[in-house]
């Protein structure tokens, strides 16, 4: 783990590694790819073929998301480079707080997508290649239940960062601090 301290660069000119910066950038993409899917599939009719293929697509590209949502956890606790906040004050507890929060929400939602699944008692299947065993049978009335809280985490992870996607253009394009280059390019 390589921590720089606001003494060794100004915090704002600092730059997270690359493979922090690839598995932010993959997350953002799996994220908003995953959303998507489940709300073009809301408006077709139930049962029909392009609904379940998108609907399986959710869920391969949703296993996806899990490993890379594990390693992105262990290359932060491990070798990732860590970088002082770059603003004090009110925004660095509030970014601090949105990261984290964010963190949270998708550990709970990939936990979420998976009991969801076990309790559909369908093939949980990575793009047709191996199914992923049932470890914790959930009885088959509680899908209701999980699937809407599913659905309210996945709308609470957007708004939270299209927040957080915000206040990084605000940086950018306002304050122009440099923060949004921190996670744009590792020099
Ligand atoms: C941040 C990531 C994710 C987002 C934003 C997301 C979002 C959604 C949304 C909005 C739905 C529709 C819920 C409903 O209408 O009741 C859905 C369904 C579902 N999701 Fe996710 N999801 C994510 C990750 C995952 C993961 C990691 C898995 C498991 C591998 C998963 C498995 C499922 C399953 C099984 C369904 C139901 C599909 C069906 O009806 O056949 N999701 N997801
Ligand atoms: C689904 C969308 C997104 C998610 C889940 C997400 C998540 C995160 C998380 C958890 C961090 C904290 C990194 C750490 O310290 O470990 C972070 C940092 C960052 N994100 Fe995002 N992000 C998303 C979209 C975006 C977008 C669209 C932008 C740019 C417009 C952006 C710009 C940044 C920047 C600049 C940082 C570093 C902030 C700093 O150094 O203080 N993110 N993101």
């Amino acid at each position: 783990m390589t921590t720089l301290s606001p003494s060794s660069a100004p915090a704002r000119l600092a730059h997270y590694d690359t493979t922090t910066i690839v598995l932010h950038w993959l997350t953002v993409v799996l994220v908003l790819g995953l959303f998507a899917l489940a709300e073009i599939w809301g408006f077709l009719p139930r049962g029909t073929p392009t609904r379940r293929l998108l609907q399986s697509l959710h869920i391969s590209f949703g296993l996806a998301f899990a490993c890379v949502f594990v390693l992105r956890l262990v290359w932060r606790l491990s070798a990732g480079r860590r970088l002082p906040r770059a603003t004090s004050g009110w925004m660095g507890a509030a970014s601090v707080g949105v990261h984290g929060l964010l963190y949270l929400l998708m550990a709970a939602q990939i936990v979420l997508g998976f009991l969801f699944r076990w309790a559909q008692g369908e093939p949980f299947a990575f793009f047709g290649l191996f199914d992923i065993p049932t470890l914790i049978p959930i009885a088959h009335e509680q899908r209701r239940f999980i699937g809407g809280l599913h659905d309210t985490v996945a709308w609470i992870i957007i708004t939270l960062a299209a927040l957080h996607a915000l206040a990084a253009l605000f940086h950018h394009y306002v304050l122009r601090d440099g923060v949004l280059r921190r996670m744009t390019s590792s020099r």
